[in-house]
């Protein structure tokens, strides 16, 4: 399936990781020195995605300032000789086709996704939420795409979590086909009690849905948290038509929990070039103190 649009919700409101995101969107925190929403954006572009509609609210303008051009900096740059940099801030904003829209009201997922129906028109699409940085060989949203169809319409990544945290999740019924891949015919936001456990298998952070989604997400009824949730419509789609799971591989950080932002730098500055060495003695050194 050949997919060239995705969405990017990042309107939610960050309580979690309070009070950084009383002005600063959860998005832009940087990840050793790139922003979080950046690396979202590098994966679509990197499973072949063109066109992106990231889904902000009023307080997360800086995420359109960084995807823009940025004419002083450049010409700044470009007198002072510093030629890589240049490069550097030259190709964001020449990433892909990015567009943005508001979320007036933060009224969940589903609601934000709702918001990219006249972007998506009538073709599958990716999403990827804004939030949840996954890093691996190959792009974790390619991997998804490249099993679109295979158990009925529309495609979830998964992976297990532990029991304990299953009720922060959804919970997904789902049967293993073949290697990582799944067939998925039910699944449960956020299960409250053991009966409503459909599996430890949950949705992280990445999805391709067919347009149809739209029509369902207009008649979904708040659920639970008073928002309309976006596994509420997907469920539609899977005990009707069916959708597959796949178990990504990759390395998943969650930018929207304390300990998911620490995890992030400190794999992610093991890995960069400036960092690795430097941060490896300091781990080492500070963990005889420990
Ligand atoms: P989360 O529930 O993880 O984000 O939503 P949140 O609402 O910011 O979290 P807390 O609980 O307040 O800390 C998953 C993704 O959906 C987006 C978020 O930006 C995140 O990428 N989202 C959520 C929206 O775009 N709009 C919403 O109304 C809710």
């Amino acid at each position: 399936m050949h997919i060239t649009k995705a969405v990017i919700p990042a309107a939610g409101l960050g309580t979690r990781v309070l009070p950084a995101t009383k002005s600063m969107p959860k998005e832009m925190y940087p990840i050793v020195d790139k922003p979080t929403i950046q690396f979202i954006v590098e994966e679509a572009v990197a499973a072949g995605i063109t066109d992106i509609l990231i889904i902000t609210n009023r307080g997360k303008g800086l995420m359109e300032d960084h995807f823009d051009a940025s004419p002083e900096l450049e010409s700044l740059l470009e007198k002072s000789g510093k030629l890589e940099f240049l490069e550097t801030v030259r190709n964001i904003s020449n990433l892909a086709n990015i567009s943005f829209i508001r979320q007036k009201e933060m009224k969940g997922l589903g609601h934000a996704v709702l918001k990219a129906k006249s972007f998506v028109g009538n073709e599958p699409f990716a999403v990827l939420y804004g939030d949840g940085v996954i890093t691996g060989k190959v792009p974790a949203i390619k991997q998804l795409i490249d099993h679109y169809g295979e158990y009925g319409e529309g495609v979830v990544g998964v992976k297990k979590v532990d029991a304990k945290d299953i009720h922060k999740y959804g919970s997904l019924k789902v049967e293993h086909m073949h290697d990582n891949v799944f067939a998925c015919t039910d699944m449960k936001e956020k299960p409250q009690t053991p009966e409503e456990v459909l599996s430890l298998y949950s949705i992280l952070d990445r999805c391709v849905l067919p347009a149809e989604i739209f029509g369902i997400l207009e008649n979904t009824k708040p659920g639970i948290g008073g928002e309309i949730q976006l596994t509420d419509a997907m469920r539609e789609i899977a005990i009707t038509k069916g959708m597959t799971a796949v178990e990504f591989e990759g390395k998943r950080y969650d930018m929207g929990n304390k300990f998911g932002i620490l995890q992030a730098q400190i794999e992610i500055g093991l890995e960069h070039p400036e960092t690795k060495d430097l941060l490896k003695d300091y781990i080492k050194n500070i963990a005889k103190t420990l």
